[in-house]
């Protein structure tokens, strides 16, 4: 039996699940991360770059450089005895329009990790996406989310997701119906999360990380007309927060398994996140407003919030950073990080 505790963490390279690594050994100092991730997206980088803004030191757990397909569930979770699994290891690009490609990555090796980890009573917490919803009435009305108001998702990415939570409502139903105790399973449906640790997502990373790199270049930021699309932006570490709690690593040790929305709960428009970045940066440009392309108009998700009524009382949690206090927190951030690697010749 291992004697540290011991996570596992898929996608334990990307962004999220870096920095997810990083608050494990922050609260426990002797946890074992055991980091699962193919690296297609994810690097080396993300995981000494999270420990090293925490102040954590040198990463210490372990790596396994492989698919979440590839890997026997039943066997690793007898060999390691993790005390909980974070599923985030994904294709996160909502532009890979090959089908095939998304479905096989995402839904196909899920039966079998949720199987392996029900089989062997280990805690599951995985990610699902606010992709889920697509474009529900709520959005025209411009009121939150409720978990119920997905399934119509508008890509095949939200539908790689999407289907991850079929199964998960599936399985508790039979399990009700049979009168048996849920299983630990928690999934988390994430909106927009932004912060610390997304650079290596490319054109996938947030509003407030591309429209910072912009400004800082003096440009005008560039947003669809006139930035009043709002989505629900949340900040990496609430995300983190959120999905310590889904595995009973927050302020309850026994939260309620289903599916939630992680989310900051609140709506921020394109033109609050340029605003929070001009206060953060000290400047004053305009957006520049730009048409956005007609073949995005039926599919873009021109309002997303997230309704955290039930993750705040099936996990005992709460987001606490506000979105614009945080982007200009982040904006800040980028702009030291940049004038670091590239100080001004004087
Ligand atoms: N960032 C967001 O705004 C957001 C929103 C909703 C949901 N999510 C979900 O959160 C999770 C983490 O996202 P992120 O933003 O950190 O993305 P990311 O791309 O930075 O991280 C995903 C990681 O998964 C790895 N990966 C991909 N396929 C894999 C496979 N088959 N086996 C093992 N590893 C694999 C990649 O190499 C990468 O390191 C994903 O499941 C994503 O769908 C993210």
């Amino acid at each position: 039996m291992p004697s540290s505790p011991v996570y596992i963490v898929t996608g334990g390279a990307g962004f999220i699940g870096a920095n997810l690594a990083c608050a494990l050994v922050a609260r426990e100092s002797d946890a074992h991360v055991v980091v699962i991730d193919d690296f297609s997206k994810g690097s080396y980088a993300n995981i000494v770059e999270a420990f090293g803004r925490a102040g954590l030191g040198a990463f210490c757990g372990s790596v396994t450089p492989q698919s979440v397909a590839d890997l026997d569930w039943d066997q690793a979770l007898e060999a390691l005895e993790p005390r909980a699994v974070f599923h985030l290891g994904a294709i996160t690009d909502t532009l890979e329009f090959d089908e095939r490609v998304m479905l096989r990555a995402n839904t196909e090796p899920w039966v079998e990790i949720l199987s392996a980890c029900i089989g062997t009573e280990t805690p599951l917490v995985y990610a699902s996406s606010g992709a889920t919803y697509g474009s529900p009435p709520q959005g025209e009305q411009r009121i939150p989310f409720p978990v119920e108001a997905a399934g119509q998702p508008n890509n095949v990415y939200g539908f790689s997701k999407w289907l991850m939570d079929v199964e998960v409502v599936r399985l508790f139903r039979e399990r009700k119906e049979a009168g048996a105790k849920l299983p630990h399973v928690v999934g988390l449906r994430y909106f927009n999360v932004f912060g610390p640790g997304e650079a290596r997502k490319g054109k996938m990373a947030s509003m407030a990380y591309h429209l910072t790199g912009q400004m800082l270049r003096g440009q005008r930021p560039r947003i669809f007309k006139m930035g009043e699309h709002a989505r629900d932006q949340v900040f990496v570490d609430d995300v983190v927060s959120c999905t310590l709690a889904a595995a009973g690593l927050g302020a309850t040790s026994d939260p309620v398994p289903g599916i939630y929305n992680t989310g900051s709960g609140q709506t921020t428009t394109f033109n609050q996140i340029v605003g929070a970045i001009n206060e953060a940066l000290g400047t004053d440009l305009e957006p520049e407003y730009i048409d956005m392309p007609e073949a995005m108009v039926a599919t873009y998700q021109h309002y997303t919030c997230a309704d955290i009524g039930q993750t705040k009382l099936g996990l005992g949690w709460t987001p606490e950073h506000d979105p614009c206090e945080a982007t200009r927190a982040y904006a800040a951030l980028l702009r030291d990080e940049a004038a670091r690697n590239a100080p001004l010749k004087a």
